[in-house]
């Protein structure tokens, strides 16, 4: 995915660039995976993590959420952006493009941050925290699967993978 928007981001910075499909897909794996998905299931973890009286995780977790806000602000931007784009907007393109390419920037390196914090902290979580996260995950997948949501973006992400 982030190989994805950061070409259609250079494409669509492009002089005569125009709407391409691919960007609606891309704002609605933003919108609905990343944010509704994916960063939902990691609050459970956070809140796991906290709950199991880490103290020392304060400081990374509020650092890792604030990013998954600022992602989601950014999602809804590009989502806004693509439309009025779609719709005609003078310098559309230009706006779609660097607000693509700063969504992308930020998540290429949270998810770097992450998997240097899930490295650290996967120790922490014993068997209790284990079976509370798998439920609350089960859940999640459960009420996405049934809006439409993850099932379709994965699929659509493993398409774009492949043909890369
Ligand atoms: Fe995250």
């Amino acid at each position: 995915m982030l190989q994805v928007g950061q070409s259609l981001a250079r494409r669509m910075a492009l002089p005569g660039a125009s709407v391409e499909p691919i960007g609606l897909e891309l704002t609605g794996f933003c919108e609905q995976f990343v944010s509704d998905y994916h960063q939902a299931k990691e609050f459970h973890l956070f809140t796991c993590l906290l709950r199991s009286r880490h103290s020392v995780l304060i400081t990374p977790i509020v650092g890792l959420h604030y990013e998954h806000s600022k992602l989601t602000q950014m999602s809804e931007s590009l989502t806004v952006a693509w439309r009025l784009t779609t719709e005609g907007l003078v310098g559309g393109c230009e706006l779609c493009a660097g607000t693509l390419a700063d969504y992308v920037a930020l998540l290429q390196a949270h998810l770097l941050k992450e998997d240097r914090f899930y490295g650290v902290v996967a120790h922490l979580l014993d068997d209790s925290d284990q079976a509370q996260l798998g439920a609350a995950f089960a859940q999640l997948e459960l009420a996405t699967a049934t809006a439409g949501g993850h099932e379709r973006y994965v699929r659509w992400a493993v398409d774009q993978a492949t043909r890369a």
